[in-house]
């Protein structure tokens, strides 16, 4: 049974605002009526203000956020197309795994753990080949580093290739102007710093990445994964292609008008304020974050916790003060734990968080008392 006053902090979904609940508990409507398809285009009119997407194409369709990325790579790619896959984490290894099952020659670059991508060496790997497309994550939830996306879609561009953004746990968070960024597509799942439900996939898509994908010489190998299929439902929701999931939805249209009245650069500074005072904070109680300090994520935040004591403090948070956060990813599931600071994350939730985990931890090491409030206190006056 989940309390109602938990504190869901894990890396997505997170909390859901009263409204977007509400909008999820409306009786069920039809996919096909007038109501429903008008809310739809307005998502979309709303999904480009969120990717400040006012070039491009904007698709917006059910599924997760993997599906995104296996929409781009399936819709892009071809078999036999060389790529250059940068992987600062379990998420970009995500991307060349698809990259590889729709058959394109993939090399990939591994960044160490808690570094951005290095310019210089994606540089040098770009003049060395000649790769059709570079994928790279904006956020990769699992270390918390976080790329440069104008970097390296310039870089991409420069050397002839497509630039291909999983933005999962970056938009609506993380700042990013697809007009200027110069990506070819960039992709997002609903329930990270959207603040929407999960289960629906948002893409931006250049007009020469789509017409890419119109000239290629292979067929698309998927019927519901082809952005050139989904093209015509977005210029027209009346038509039919899939039935969509309609609860999904109609919350990921409320969250997304709760971002436009706040302002997308409004939501920047504040993720950035926040993300600032938690970072701080976790320092102040001997808790480093794995990513560099100039790697670090305004979404979201792993941090390496006392030697076998990650399981036990997140338990503890949980169960003491009902503060959900995640363990580690993967090989780092006992070394790490991870913070989820997205969507309707507030000043208050920095304070709950750190004061609960000063409790935690002095239960039997004791930092310093107050250290952690002390520093953040501070930095959120900005906000
Ligand atoms: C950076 C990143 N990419 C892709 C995904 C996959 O999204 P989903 O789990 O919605 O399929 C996630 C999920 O956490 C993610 O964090």
């Amino acid at each position: 049974m989940i309390d109602e006053d938990e504190l869901l902090l894990i890396p997505g979904p997170t909390t859901l605002s009263s409204k977007v609940r509400a909008a999820m508990a409306r009786p069920q409507q039809s996919h096909v009526a007038p109501e429903f398809y008008n809310t739809f285009k307005e998502s979309l009119d709303l999904s480009r203000y969120l990717f400040c997407n006012t070039k491009g194409l904007q698709f917006l369709f059910t599924g997760s956020g993997t599906i995104g990325m296996e929409s781009a790579a399936i819709s892009l790619l071809e078999p036999g197309d060389r790529v250059l896959s940068i992987e600062t984490g379990y998420f970009g290894h995500r991307f060349t795994m698809i990259a590889e099952i729709h058959g394109a020659k993939v090399d990939a670059i591994v960044t160490p753990l808690g570094k951005k991508a290095d310019p210089d060496l994606v540089e040098k790997r770009l003049k060395s080949d000649k790769y059709k497309a570079v994928l790279f994550t904006h956020v990769d939830t699992s270390t918390s580093v976080m790329n440069d996306t104008y970097e390296l879609s310039q870089l991409a561009h420069n050397n002839g290739a497509f630039a291909v953004c999983d933005s999962v746990c970056g938009i609506g968070g993380a700042p990013l102007i697809f007009d200027s960024a110069g990506a070819d597509i960039v992709l997002t799942g609903s329930q990270k710093a959207i603040a929407a439900p999960p289960g629906a996939t948002l893409l931006a898509v250049s007009n020469e990445a789509f017409s890419a994908m119109e000239k290629r010489k292979t067929a698309i190998a998927s019927y519901y994964m082809d952005l050139v299929r989904w093209k015509p439902i977005m210029d027209d929701p009346k038509i039919y292609l899939t039935t969509p999931a309609v609860q999904v939805m109609l919350g990921l249209h409320e969250a997304l008008v709760e971002i436009k009245e706040e302002g997308i650069e409004n939501r920047w500074r504040r993720h950035k304020i926040l993300a600032n005072a938690l970072q701080a904070g976790l320092e102040a109680l001997e808790l480093e974050p794995a990513a560099e300090v100039h790697s670090r994520a305004p979404t979201v935040t792993s941090f390496y916790t006392p030697p076998g004591r990650s399981a036990e403090i997140q338990e503890t948070l949980r169960s003491e003060y009902g503060i959900h956060i995640a363990r580690g990813f993967g090989e780092y599931k006992d070394t790490m734990l991870r913070i989820g600071h997205f969507g309707n994350f507030s000043a208050t939730d920095v304070l709950s968080l750190l004061g609960a985990l000063e409790l935690v931890l002095t239960k039997s090491v004791r930092p310093s008392p107050g250290k952690a409030i002390e520093v953040a206190e501070p930095l959120l006056r900005a906000a």
